[in-house]
């Protein structure tokens, strides 16, 4: 097979601020209209000095981010990347949020202006209610973990309203749950409770009973899990854990591969949460830029955070008055352009379109892993489990890091060379020996994903071959292999350029011995 001949270009770019010089403009802004009261503006948030901005032209800005664009890998190249459902963000969906009803309105206008976007939002509830069986759904949280955290603070909006808070001090979860369940139930308050995984590839009956009682709060579980692999049991999970009256949360993060085919409610959960930056065709972003739409039986809505876009009549509106809200877990309604891109791909492909595009990944990443399992050095993680997985899998290159030293993060680097993403390793802990976790999706065509199984075979071929250049790579990218060390040390790094400026100040005081 013929694989990428790819180089990415270099260009030696400084920071924009560290562009242009005094003077340079971009845009000339008129002067306040008249009727605009300056003197009006609260003192706190008036300016006293003039903003830090780049003072470059029109043409250096955009030469500036063409240049940043060609260094970037990007969603142009081939990306199976495992827990994430890479999908393509379609350019209609983008022209949808540019239009000036959504682009120029704000979220503080009175409702009656704000019909059609509320409308939008009220329908996506509805299609995501189809698509779990939940009674209502809120779209505030930043991403995936943002909604898990959503979901510890109403479990403890929930216990502490029933006076309960002192004695439902657990959280139960599996060791490949995603790492932010266990962390934002830590961040509520809840005592972790991570379950480990039995030779089945996921955690007995016997060991959740053994943890579960009084003291659970809530279970926390993601279903397939970031093996890939589903959990059979997982209806007499729920069963047990409400039982002992917790409150159970299912994690959607890996639902492409069972849209349409299973209801978080008809499986027992009270609550779950979908990605749209994921699962429903919205840009990528986890952590902020993106939507953790989060959803909830009639029960537990109340504790929901405020405002619920609801329908009155032929009318929508907020509602604000909900006393027993776990309160704010971001400002406003979230990220209003991330629903409106998922909700016209759902509408794009409709009911049957989204059984089919499940039905298409689950096809496409058992083709895949049937074309993976044929190259010697890597291995399927628990390969006595001859059931197939889902959308994704757990893969090892034990064996290969044993035959040649390469290990996973080796060959990540080099995948970069080829123009293709480097895959996804794993959350720590590693309990597969050197993984990595593919997700071929119903994005990527047949020959795409050829392409990135034989990237995969030239390396394993390299590794035994020419192991000094997997070891060193990547060589045809924008910029050499980056010391991770350097990510431990707080004085290193800087997030903002005025954080890099105070710690360069910092450093030039200590270098003259002044501090
Ligand atoms: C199972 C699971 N849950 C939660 C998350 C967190 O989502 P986000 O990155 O949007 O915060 C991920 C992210 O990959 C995930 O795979």
């Amino acid at each position: 097979m013929k694989l990428p001949n790819y180089h990415a270009p270099r260009w030696d770019e400084p920071v924009v601020m560290e562009l242009g010089r005094p003077g340079a403009r971009g845009q000339l802004f008129p002067a306040p209209e008249q009727e605009i009261e300056v003197a009006e503006i609260p003192a706190a948030m008036q300016r006293k000095d003039r903003p830090e901005l780049p003072e470059i032209t029109e043409f250096e800005a955009q030469r500036h981010y063409l240049h940043l664009s060609q260094m970037t890998l990007g969603m142009m190249g081939i990306s199976l990347f495992g827990t994430c459902t890479m999908k393509y963000n379609s350019k209609t969906a983008e022209a949808a949020t540019l239009r000036p009803e959504l682009a120029e309105v704000h979220p503080y206008q009175h409702p009656d202006t704000l019909q059609g976007v509320l409308e939008i939002i009220h329908d996506f509830d509805g299609i995501l209610q189809n698509l779990s069986g939940m009674d209502q759904f809120v779209f505030q949280a930043g991403g995936g973990a943002d909604a898990a955290y959503t979901m510890a603070a109403l479990a403890r909006a929930y216990w502490a309203d029933r006076g309960e808070l002192g004695q439902r001090t657990e959280m139960v979860t599996s060791i490949q749950a995603h790492p932010c369940n266990p962390a934002t139930a830590a961040a509520a308050g809840f005592t972790v409770i991570n379950l480990p995984l039995e030779e089945n590839g996921y955690p007995s009956i016997e060991a959740l009973k053994a943890a579960i009682g009084p003291k659970t709060a809530l279970l926390m579980i993601n279903n397939p899990d970031d093996m890939g692999i589903y959990n059979p049991e997982i209806k007499e999970w729920v069963r047990l854990a409400k039982e002992a009256g917790a409150l159970c949360f299912y994690d959607h993060a890996n639902f492409n591969g069972v849209m349409s085919k299973l209801s978080a409610r008809e499986l027992g959960f009270d609550a779950c949460m979908f990605m749209l930056h994921k699962t429903f065709g919205a840009p990528k972003g986890g952590g902020g830029p993106a939507v953790g739409a989060f959803g909830c039986s009639d029960e537990f809505a109340p504790y929901l955070p405020a405002p619920v876009v609801v329908k009155q009549g032929d009318a929508y509106r907020l509602d604000n008055d909900r006393p027993k809200s776990l309160g704010k877990i971001r400002e406003f309604w979230g990220n209003v352009p991330q629903v409106v891109k998922a909700y016209a791909w759902a509408r794009a492909m409709g009911a049957e379109g989204i059984a089919i595009a499940s039905d298409i990944s689950v096809v496409a990443n058992n083709y895949m892993d049937k074309k993976l399992g044929e190259i010697a050095g890597i291995e399927i993680s628990n390969p006595h489990i001859r059931k197939r997985r889902m959308e994704m899998t757990r893969w090892s290159l034990g064996p290969l890091a044993q035959e040649t030293g390469i290990g996973t993060a080796d060959f990540a680097n080099r995948m970069a060379d080829y123009g293709i993403d480097p895959w996804w390793m794993s959350h720590e802990p590693w309990i597969v020996a050197e993984p990595f976790t593919p997700e071929a999706g119903e994005l990527w065509s047949k020959q795409d994903i050829d392409q990135w199984i034989g990237v995969v075979a030239r390396i394993v071929q390299e590794a035994r071959e020419t192991p000094e250049l997997v070891k060193s790579a990547p060589h045809n990218q924008a910029i050499a292999q980056v010391d991770g060390s350097v990510f431990e040390d707080p004085k290193a790094w800087a997030m903002t350029w005025r954080a890099w400026q105070r710690k360069r100040a910092g450093d030039a005081k200590a270098r003259s011995g002044s501090v």
